[in-house]
């Protein structure tokens, strides 16, 4: 294998890490991501096979050194033999021998049956996505009443090994912004690090609009009248901005808590993101407009070295960050649930 070339875009960010959506399916319906009913799903012959992601993982991680895969979906624990494919991707290896880290995005509600499975698989890390603790605005929010299950499944997640554990939890004025302060507690009260969420224009029904982004500022100054907070210094590349709750110390269980500010502070000057969708189309941005085809290239006979080609011109072309709140914003064609978050 030759040495690695690092995978730099036009504003000198070098790409680490690969999102994979899984299927464009989900056994819920949040307002925040999809229509109640209606959604269009992809035929099953455009779904990238195993065997076409993991190729296409191969090259990122054997030509451009990428370090970390993601998988997302819709809802990624709903695609047949999951742990297959983690399988697949736990054998990759990076030019220095190292296997790249996977971790898995979640709404957790099958995890009381998979968690075990995927984490034996290789997957060490995982984000759940809770946004109430109440039963009635969980069934509002997500359409379907699978609190229970999901809560369940957060504990299997703990007790399968997966660390960190992380929830996620979008925030929506007027939904589940009074629960800012009980979904803190939560965290503490677990061990867990509760990630918030500022709500994003990627919504289905076009619901979105700026009077319901709840600011990490607000956020924070929420938490903070109840459990004070100090921000922890700087992360890198990852979107969470953290803070640790002054009575606990860094480094142990629920001492954090984060906040993904992406509306009111973007962090795409850090971004070393990019992303595979289910059927094959190759993003730099979630916000991305435009898309790479790399299905017609692993289905017509393309060499690796066609393919590393192509990746190469798609982050040849990322900008330099999405324009949310600004006119010259367009939303992307696609809901979260088609891209993968
Ligand atoms: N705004 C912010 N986050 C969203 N997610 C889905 N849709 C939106 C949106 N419109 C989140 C989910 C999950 C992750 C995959 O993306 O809650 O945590
Ligand atoms: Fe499914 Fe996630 Fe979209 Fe909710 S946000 S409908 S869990 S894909």
């Amino acid at each position: 294998m030759s040495a690695p070339e690092a995978l730099i875009d036009p504003f000198g960010r070098t790409v680490r890490d690969l999102r994979i959506s899984v299927t464009d399916r989900c056994n819920f319906r949040c307002t925040y991501c999809m229509p109640e009913e209606g959604m269009k799903w992809l035929d099953r012959v455009d779904v990238l096979t195993f065997e076409e992601i993991q190729r296409f993982a191969r090259i990122c991680v054997e030509r451009f050194d990428v370090d970390g895969i993601r998988l997302t979906g819709g809802e990624p624990t709903v695609r047949a033999h999951l742990p297959v494919l983690v399988d697949k991707l736990a054998q990759l290896k990076r030019a220095n021998g190292h296997t790249p880290d996977i971790a898995i995005t979640t709404n957790g509600s099958t995890l009381r049956n998979v968690a075990d499975e995927l984490f034996a698989a290789g997957i060490k890390r995982i984000n759940i996505s809770l946004d109430t603790l109440q039963r009635d605005k969980f069934l509002a929010m997500t359409r379907r009443d699978e609190l229970d299950n999901v809560l369940s499944g957060i504990e299997a997640a703990k007790a399968a090994g997966f660390t960190p554990v992380k929830i996620n939890a979008v925030v929506e004025r007027g939904t589940n912004d009074d629960e800012i302060v009980d979904l803190a507690r939560f965290g503490r009260d677990s061990g867990i690090e509760m990630r918030f969420i500022e709500f994003m224009p990627l919504d289905a029904e076009q619901g979105w609009s700026t009077s319901k982004v709840v600011s990490q500022d607000e956020i924070v100054a929420r938490i903070a009248e109840v459990f004070p907070l100090e921000p922890v210094p700087q992360r890198g590349a990852a979107p969470a901005d953290r803070w640790r709750y002054l009575d606990r110390e860094l480094g142990t269980p629920g001492a954090t808590v984060g906040v993904i500010p992406t509306v009111t502070k973007p962090f795409c000057g850090d971004c070393d993101r990019v992303r595979l969708t289910a059927e094959g189309q190759f993003r730099t941005c979630l916000f991305a407009t435009r898309e790479f085809d790399m299905r017609v290239l692993l289905r017509n006979g393309a060499s690796d070295d066609d393919i590393a080609n192509e990746i190469r011109a798609a982050v040849g072309t990322k900008w330099a960050g999405h324009q949310i709140g600004q006119v010259t914003f367009v939303r992307p064609a696609r809901t979260m649930s088609q891209i993968g978050g």
